[in-house]
């Protein structure tokens, strides 16, 4: 691997969780990221994926530097960001950005295009003086694929797709190295999701840059990511290639993530094995004791209630070539294969990139794109 551009050690994101109005008591804590380590590689994509609630968001704040952690390190080109002097962080900062989950409410409805692709110089003047503001404004926008005389239009007036792209060229505003992208395209219409990691993928070539690629789902991440971390409940419980995550995943809750992708022929998904788990997710207020998986894994035994299962190559596989032999959290870790690999080819990837229009619009009138 590429020498890693960030390294994430045993980082904690604890909320406390208070008790009374005039004396706040903390009576527990919710233990939204709860122990991750994982490294980015330079020009790599890492997808991370994981149900609703398990924390990718918080971990997305802060790589970013919009949240502290409670504890662990991020380090930077080998500086902890968590520990730099004000200073020191406002030009790391540059470096990292992020692309939010949602352009419907991500997008100061009141302000231009071009001021809210712009904001970012005016902490950073020195990237863009002001003189030239409106032309690097406009080269943005011809760069995620929208006509740069937009540059005085409100988001309202562009469909979710669009509006993702504004956000992506804000994204792009400072250089950066590194685009932390959260859930990027679940906000968006299944037509327009494969035009939009279509965008970031081209760019990423362009610009050089490094994504963490944030999903709920891991028929998202495949085609986009170099390699990809499973979450649950605050962790990482299995991180590998692309290829080992989809054709040899050990951990059962990737294989039950994976037992829920999208199979488009008809023959291979009459033969594809679902797993169903039971039960909700704990609450990260009251993660489970030894493996945090357990209270909905298949395969549960004492030990797991016991013993916290190591993110680390299994012994299993520790003597083998096998493409099984990645990090996986779990005492009783197995090879199963859950994707047919002749569907590994397929996913939300397959529409043709079209540009802004086609089927970019969600709501609202579509603007059509002058020639
Ligand atoms: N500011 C906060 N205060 C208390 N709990 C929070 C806060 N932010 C997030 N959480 C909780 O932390 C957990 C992880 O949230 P989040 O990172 O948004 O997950 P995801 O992005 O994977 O859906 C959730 O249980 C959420 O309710
Ligand atoms: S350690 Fe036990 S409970 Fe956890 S995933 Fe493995 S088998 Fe399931
Ligand atoms: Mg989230």
């Amino acid at each position: 691997m590429a020498e890693a551009i960030l390294e994430v050690r045993d980082l904690h994101k604890h909320y406390p969780l208070t008790q009374g109005i005039l004396f706040r008591k903390q009576v527990g804590a919710v233990r939204a990221v709860d122990g991750v380590d994982f490294d980015l590689a330079a020009g790599e994509t890492l997808g991370i994926v994981g149900e609703s609630g398990c924390g990718k968001s918080t971990v997305a704040r802060m790589l970013v530097n919009l949240e502290r952690p409670t504890s662990g390190t991020i380090r930077y080109k080998g500086d902890d960001i968590t520990t730099l002097s004000p200073r020191a962080l406002k030009a790391v900062r540059r470096n990292i950005q992020m692309v939010f989950q949602d352009p419907y409410t991500s997008l100061n409805p009141r302000m231009t295009v071009g001021d809210i692709i712009g904001e970012p110089y005016e902490i950073h003047p020195e990237v863009a003086p002001k003189g030239s503001r409106r032309q690097k404004v406009q080269d943005l926008l011809d760069v995620v694929g929208l006509n740069p005389e937009y540059i005085n239009r409100y988001p309202h007036q562009f469909s979710g797709g669009q509006r993702q792209r504004i956000g992506i060229a804000r994204g792009l505003a400072l250089q950066p190295e590194i685009i932390v992208a959260d859930e990027p395209v679940s906000a968006l219409d299944v037509s327009v999701q494969a035009q939009v990691v279509n965008l970031l993928d081209s760019l990423q070539a362009e610009f050089s840059l490094s994504y963490v690629f944030i999903a709920h789902d891991l028929s998202i991440v495949r085609h986009i990511s170099d390699r990809i971390g499973v979450m649950y409940l605050g962790r990482i419980v299995e991180i590998g290639t692309d290829a080992q995550i989809y054709d040899h995943p050990t951990h059962p809750y990737t294989q039950a993530l994976l037992s829920a992708v999208p199979v488009p022929d008809p023959e291979a998904r009459a033969h594809r094995e679902r797993i169903i788990l039971t039960g909700d997710v704990p609450s990260p207020a009251n993660i489970p004791s030894g493996c945090r998986f357990r209270t909905r894994c298949w395969k549960a035994q004492e030990r797991c209630e016991l013993e916290v299962p190591a993110l680390a190559v299994p012994a299993v596989f520790r003597l083998t070539d096998s493409p099984a032999k990645h990090d996986s959290a779990c005492h009783f870790a197995e090879e199963k294969q859950v994707v047919p690999p002749e569907e590994g080819a397929t996913g939300p990837a397959a529409p043709p990139e079209n540009g802004a229009n086609g089927a970019d619009g969600r709501n609202g009138p579509e603007k059509p794109e002058s020639p």
